[in-house]
């Protein structure tokens, strides 16, 4: 079975979960404000999630013989997640909703790759993308519930 498909979200999420440890990375430095103390910290811990999540879904793409984007350049030009040039004139909940919009991506992305790997009848890729989806959508209802908002999933 060639599951392209599949192969191809598994690469969209090397790329996209890329670009989002360097968005939180980019978080973790800029923000300034109440809250600091625990939020800053706190974005250590989503960079480790995001990673060890880039580093299981590229792993499965290898395992089914595909082959992950592993530059940075491959990795802006694919990912659909917007990260521009940092000041410091944003809040610290601008900054928390720019995670969740990112995050709220990657978790469509994710349940694009459960249906896709579900009709390429690939059960394990399947499995990794809804435990990855998991761990996401219960962030976003942290980040959201931060910044005094339903999780709205
Ligand atoms: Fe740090």
């Amino acid at each position: 079975m060639s599951r392209e498909k599949t192969k191809e979200l598994l690469n969209q999420s090397v790329a996209d979960l890329s670009k989002a440890s360097a968005l939180v990375h980019q978080v973790h430095w800029y923000m300034r404000g109440p809250g600091f103390m625990k939020l800053h910290p706190k974005m250590d811990e989503l960079m480790d999630q995001l990673n060890g999540a880039l580093d299981e879904l590229s792993e499965r793409l290898i395992t089914i013989g595909g082959s992950p984007v592993s530059t940075l350049k491959e990795f802006d030009e694919l990912s659909k997640i917007e990260l521009e040039p940092a000041d410091w004139n944003k809040s610290i909940a601008e900054r928390i909703e720019e995670v969740v919009t990112a995050y709220k991506y990657l978790a469509d992305l994710f349940e694009q790759g459960i249906e896709a790997s579900d009709e390429e009848g690939d059960a394990v890729t399947s499995d990794i993308f809804t435990s990855a989806k998991g761990g996401l959508e219960k962030t976003i209802w942290m980040l959201e519930s931060e910044i005094g908002r339903a999780p709205g999933l």
